[in-house]
């Protein structure tokens, strides 16, 4: 039990340490929205602050008062208050934001320290773990909003990365037919989200698929041969989006080989990962050099099926936690790192940078996998089953190490790019 309180005290603060990183801007800064898609900063903090409160001190129940004013607390749900409108909602200012926060966490950390001493504290752990994640989301979300602002560099450089392999870029890997477990259970995974839940055994065809990512140097190559003029390599709902929205090359990519990264304009790396591509363009890309996107099942197996032990892996790499040395996670770099930077974090069957780096596209829609259950959030998940969404799998450079599990699921439209999204290919064997 002190081992689980240390570690969520150490989760949480680790998280808030991120946010008021993030955030520490000044006011016009945080109230800027950048794109209807994303929220004001400020609006992002005060939210994390909300969602703590409501979940944590008040167990999920909207009904019960808060420690804000009921008419304060409506500007920062989520459901209520659509993004596109939310800098022009009355917001509490930077100053008032980070003291409803650390009012909340203040009461929060002394809740952790009683962890198990009432009730059960299972259901008391995962509600704080749940709490985590939803703040480090909200702090990836931040940097893409970051992203998009124009005008000087606001952030450094981005903290520096290892070096890539040669080589690698363009490879696969070959995963044989059979049955693996796809999904976790409570058991193994007591943090996990529901709709990574429950575990269940598939059987999938043998395919190949991608070492590494695609990269920019690939996906230049795609532009270069007159990809995006090509109707051959786009489905009709590509095309269509395509045209409609003007798309000649990934987002922030400018000419002669450039693009703008938070306000920086530099070369286009050539062995890192290509970001910053719709689901449609991937696709495109995928079918331009002759193959396809991976299910998100075929993903999951490539990251944590080990055929030797016939058991997953809590990692792609084993079953121990992320190291700077494993993978690219929590933001700092502000990039992914080249392709074939973490060969220590190969998976069994030697696939690499799965975690980190880049969110990689599925050809998957998100659905609940059979025997789902709806968490304490009910509406996380649920609500987006079905919907026109696609499966982006991995977690990019900006994903909290905390969060992330090979079973994490994250969706979107297939028309955004705002979001630190690549792909990886995959083959029929
Ligand atoms: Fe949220």
């Amino acid at each position: 039990m002190t081992d689980l309180r240390e570690t969520l005290a150490r989760d949480l603060t680790a998280a808030r340490e991120r946010t008021l990183l993030l955030t520490d801007h000044d006011e016009p800064e945080l109230l800027a929205q950048h794109t209807p898609l994303l929220s004001p900063l400020v609006w992002d903090l005060a939210h994390i602050g909300q969602q703590e409160d409501l979940w944590l001190l008040r167990g999920g129940d909207a009904t019960r008062p808060g420690v804000l004013p009921a008419e304060v607390e409506v500007l920062y749900d989520a459901f209520s208050q659509p993004r596109a409108v939310r800098a022009r909602l009355p917001l509490l200012p930077p100053v008032e934001a980070r003291a409803y926060c650390r009012d909340v966490r203040g009461r929060v950390l002394d809740r952790v320290e009683r962890l198990g001493v009432h009730g059960d504290a299972v259901d008391d752990a995962f509600a704080v773990a749940m709490v985590v994640s939803h703040e480090q989301q909200h702090d990836e979300t931040m940097l893409q909003a970051l992203a998009l602002r124009a005008g000087p560099p606001l952030l450094g450089p981005g903290a520096p990365l290892p070096p890539g392999r040669p080589g690698v870029a363009g490879t696969s890997v070959l995963v044989p037919g059979g049955e693996f477990v796809l999904g976790v259970d409570a058991a193994d995974e007591p943090f996990s989200l529901d709709n990574e839940r429950p575990a269940h055994v598939v059987d999938v065809p043998a395919f190949r698929i991608g070492r590494v990512p695609v990269t920019n140097a690939e996906y230049a190559a795609f532009v270069a041969d007159g990809g995006y003029r090509d109707d051959r390599w786009w489905s009709d709902r590509g095309r269509a989006h395509r045209d409609e929205a003007g798309l000649t090359a990934p987002l922030y990519w400018g000419p002669d080989g450039t693009r703008t990264r938070f306000g920086v304009v530099e070369q286009l790396p050539p062995d890192e990962p290509v970001q910053h591509v719709t689901w449609f363009e991937a696709e495109a890309h995928a079918a331009w050099a002759g193959a396809r996107l991976p299910t998100e099942v075929e993903w999951e197996k490539a990251a944590v099926w080990d055929p030797a032990l016939r058991r997953r892996r809590r990692r792609p790499w084993g079953d121990t936690e992320p190291t700077a040395a494993l993978a690219n996670l929590d933001g700092a770099a502000l990039r992914p790192a080249p392709v074939g930077a973490y060969p220590a974090g190969a998976s069994a069957y030697g696939v690499e940078q799965l975690l980190g780096d880049v969110w990689e596209w599925t050809s998957s829609g998100f659905t609940a996998w059979p025997g789902f259950r709806p968490m304490l959030y009910a509406d996380y998940s649920a609500p987006f089953f079905g919907g026109d969404y696609k499966v982006l799998r991995g977690g990019s450079w900006a994903v909290g190490s905390s969060i992330l599990r090979p079973s994490f699921r994250n969706w979107d439209h297939p028309i955004r790019r705002q979001v630190f999204s690549g792909l990886r290919l995959a083959w029929d064997a």
